[in-house]
This record gives structure tokens, C-alpha cells and sequence, in this order.
């Protein structure tokens, strides 16, 4: 077994099959780095060994990044703890997207860490000044595969309870995360402008979460999706994307039963140098404004992260 201090296992290669990591950090936020570090570069059903210092604290965080997470060894008289790791052998989000592109999973890595500032490349070499230019670049761009696939939540790999039929639906899925997530809770649709978006999302489903197949459907357009029959609408992080946000909203409002939800994020002042992708002139728009405007009564605010989710109802 290696061992390794945090600074070491930040250096270290891919391929660690076993790591006993000495030195952890008392930081809750360093120390999730140390884990994502250990879990993306260990390999699948590979074992760590961690020393938590304050373990009470930072136990949630090892039970995050690994399938198993269980107590070694306790100090007596202490809060600090060894505790065991040990990383799925399911393939995880980035082992997706490395087999649907052909990459390794390292070249996957380092692309997801380049993120956003890949998009903003991409973006700023792209012609964006029509309309037309810009549902091209979000039709045909990878960039926010290899952005958007760093955020999502874990995936439940269990089968979704046969009573669990909320319908739903959502607009601009992204890499996918939500809506496995979301086929928990009832049958779900989904959307998005770019090809490549649905069809790693097809994939996904088809390859690693056959047993949702049945209750996911990628569109190729959501113009013709029945009126008032859905549960539940998302439309995260792509309104302040588009020409005329209050129109797409009150297309969703007009999907909803009554009685049906819509969850948006939409940070319409997030603009600048940091937001290329963002509308500019849409600055001055507030979601509540846009839910008023669409005949959709505002029932609720959440935070997720640093921005601000908004639901409302259709009475
Ligand atoms: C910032 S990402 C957000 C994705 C996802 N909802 C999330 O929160 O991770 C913006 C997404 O909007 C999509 N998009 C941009 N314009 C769109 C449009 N007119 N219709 C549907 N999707 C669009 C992009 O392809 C991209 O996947």
C-alpha cells in the first residue's frame, strides 16, 4: 500500500489501486479536494485508507465520493479515525463519458478540469452574433459535456418504485444528471438543443442504466410535447442562454397540469466577461418577474450552490 501525504497524492499519477493517506487536512473544503483527487485518480474498486482528524465532520464528505465508507480503527478518547474507502467498480460519470468519446478517462479528466474555461474558449472562437449563429454553437459544441458533467449529483442505481409517476419534463438537460435522478420519481422527458448533449444522454441510459430505459425519453424537439399534462418542469441554467426567455417560460407554464411545478435557475444577472454565454440583455429579468408574467404563482426559493432556484405552481 502507498503511503501518502496530501501533497503527495495531489502529484501522484492515475492507477492508484490502494493509497494509505497520512496528513489530512482539518478543512472541510481542502479535504474534499484530497478525496476527489484520491477517487478520480484510484481505480475501480480501489481502497483508500484516510485519517480524519475531526471525524464527526468530515465523515460525509468520505460517504460522498465512495461506494463504501466504513470505520477502521478510532482513537481512544478522540474524534480522529482511520475510515476505509473503497471506489465503485460501477463506472463512474467520467468512465461514461470517456467510453462514449473514445477517450481515456485521464484526457477526460483533464478536460472536466478545464471546464469552463474550455466553454468560454469555444464560445469566443465561435460566431455568436445571430441567433441563428448561436443555437449553433449550443447545437454542435462538446464544451459543456465535459463543464456540466463535474457538477452532477451521485445517480441512485436502484429500480424507481412503480408508484413513483410524476410526469415531468426538462428543458436543457445537459449531461443528464437530473433527469436519472429526476426517473426516480415518475416518467421524465427531456430536451436539449445539442446533439451531443442527447445523444451521451441516450447512451447513458441505454449502456449504464438499462432499468430506467423505460421511464426516459431524449427528444429531438419539445414543440409537440402535450399540453397541460406534466407534473413537474425543469428549466435550469439555460433561460438567460436565449433570445426570449419569457416566452420560452410561458411555453413551459402552458405544459403544466394545474397544480403542476416548474423549477428554474435562471441567474439573468450574471453577465460579463465571466458569463460569456449569458444574455446580456436580459440582465434587468428576475425570475419572479417571469413567473408573474407567465400566470405561474411563485410558492418557493431554494439555494443550489451559489445561485438561486425558484418554483412555481400553475393554479
Ligand atoms: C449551462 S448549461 C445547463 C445544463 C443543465 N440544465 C445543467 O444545469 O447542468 C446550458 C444548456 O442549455 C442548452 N441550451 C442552450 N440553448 C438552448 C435552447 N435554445 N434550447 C434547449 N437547450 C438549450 C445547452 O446545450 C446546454 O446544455
Amino acid at each position: 500500500m502507498l503511503q501518502l501525504t496530501c501533497e503527495e497524492l495531489t502529484k501522484a499519477g492515475f492507477g492508484l489501486p490502494e493509497v494509505l493517506l497520512l496528513d489530512t487536512p482539518t478543512n472541510s473544503s481542502a479535504l474534499t479536494l484530497i478525496l476527489a483527487v484520491w477517487y478520480h485518480r484510484s481505480t475501480p474498486g480501489g481502497t483508500c485508507f484516510i485519517y480524519l482528524r475531526d471525524a464527526s465532520e468530515t465523515q460525509a464528505w468520505c460517504a460522498g465520493v465512495a461506494v463504501e465508507c466504513s470505520l477502521a480503527a478510532q482513537e481512544d478518547g478522540d474524534d480522529a479515525a482511520w475510515w476505509l474507502l473503497r471506489r465503485s467498480t460501477f463506472p463512474d460519470r467520467f468512465d461514461q463519458l470517456a467510453a462514449f468519446t473514445g477517450e481515456s478517462r485521464e484526457l477526460v479528466l483533464a478536460k472536466c478540469h478545464a471546464g469552463i474555461v474550455r466553454t468560454k474558449e469555444a464560445w469566443d472562437s465561435a460566431p455568436t452574433a445571430s441567433t441563428a449563429e448561436r443555437e449553433a454553437f449550443y447545437g454542435t459544441t462538446d464544451a459543456y459535456l465535459y463543464e456540466l458533467i463535474v457538477y452532477e449529483d451521485p445517480i441512485p442505481v436502484q429500480q424507481p418504485a412503480a408508484e413513483a409517476q410524476l410526469r415531468q419534463f426538462e428543458l436543457a438537460h445537459g449531461s443528464g444528471g437530473l433527469v436519472l435522478r429526476s426517473a426516480q420519481y415518475g416518467p421524465i422527458a427531456a430536451y436539449d438543443i445539442s446533439e451531443v448533449m442527447r445523444a451521451f444522454l441516450r447512451f447513458r441510459v441505454a449502456r449504464y442504466y438499462p432499468h430506467l430505459a423505460d421511464r426516459i425519453q431524449v427528444l429531438d424537439e419539445w414543440a409537440s410535447l402535450p399540453l397541460e399534462s406534466f407534473d413537474l418542469v425543469h428549466a435550469y441554467h439555460v433561460l438567460e442562454h436565449m433570445d426570449d426567455p419569457q416566452d420560452v417560460l410561458r411555453r413551459l407554464a402552458g405544459l403544466l397540469k394545474v397544480g403542476g411545478h416548474v423549477h428554474v435557475i435562471a441567474p439573468f444577472d450574471a453577465v460579463g466577461p465571466e458569463y460569456p454565454e449569458h444574455n446580456p440583455n436580459l440582465a434587468h429579468l428576475t425570475v419572479p418577474d417571469l413567473f408573474e408574467a407567465a400566470g405561474l404563482e411563485q410558492v418557493n426559493t431554494y439555494p443550489v450552490g451559489v445561485w438561486q432556484a425558484y418554483v412555481g405552481v400553475r393554479r
